[in-house]
């Protein structure tokens, strides 16, 4: 079968990873989650005091990107890539509040950017990919055989990033959660640097109101109508 690239792109907490994941098991292909590259460098940031009395050096973490490793490793048991940022297995640590409030901060930095964009088309030489985040049919793949964009209102969105958390057992309210999607949204499509928009060519898909599995049938369908050209 023709291998493709699968871009998915959308606001904060619309499933994206989730649909992500599901589509590359069922396509055998690589799943590459570029938002947790943001997060590790956020956590990095964090760790190294760049983020203090509640504001963020950017030009301390430009500084210092050289220092910053980041490696997917595949973890057969759960079936997909762990984030490791400088040999470290930090997939825990960066899916915190404090990191998700620092992170949309973090992405506005244009040489970040620019690091992450390179090592994101980097993995993607290999064809048989499905990477999401905010600017992969835009800018890392403008070229991709099948770009997704993916949309929900901002309250389901709060309300299911709410659950996932406390099942992990944070203590988080939900007002705080909307406030931080709502903010991400804005900081998000408003940067100067890449800003989340919605790539050419790509089909919208908006999930407030589907399950997973519906979700899921309906964009592999697709998926698989557009490999088979
Ligand atoms: O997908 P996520 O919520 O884990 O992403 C975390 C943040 O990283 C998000 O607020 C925006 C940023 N991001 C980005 O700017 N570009 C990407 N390709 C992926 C994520």
């Amino acid at each position: 079968m023709k291998q493709i690239t699968i871009a998915i792109d959308g606001f904060s907490s619309t499933g994206k990873s989730t649909l992500a994941k599901q589509l590359a098991k069922a396509l055998g292909y690589v799943y590459v989650d570029t938002g947790a590259m943001y997060r590790a460098v956020t956590l990095f940031a964090m760790q190294n005091e760049l983020v203090k009395d509640g504001t963020l050096d950017g030009a301390a973490l430009v500084d210092r990107l050289d220092e910053i490793t980041l490696k997917f490793v595949f973890n057969p048991e759960l079936g997909y890539a762990e984030m490791y940022l400088n040999g470290e297995n930090v997939e825990k640590a960066i899916r915190t509040l404090s990191v998700s409030k620092w992170v949309s901060h973090v992405a506005e930095i244009a040489e970040v950017r620019k690091k992450l964009v390179q090592l994101q088309q980097e993995m993607g030489k290999v064809k048989g990919i499905v990477m999401d985040g905010r600017d992969i049919g835009t800018v890392v793949f403008p070229e991709a055989e099948l770009k997704i964009f993916m949309t929900a209102s901002p309250e389901k969105r709060a309300y299911r990033r709410y659950k996932e958390l406390l099942d992990r057992g944070e203590k988080v309210s939900y007002a705080d959660i909307l406030e931080n999607v709502e903010k991400r949204d804005h900081i998000d499509s408003h940067r100067e640097e890449s800003p989340l928009r919605k790539a050419a060519g790509s089909i919208t898909f908006d999930n407030s109101d589907m399950g997973l599995k519906e979700q899921f049938e309906r964009i592999h369908n697709y998926a698989l109508r557009v490999i088979q050209g």
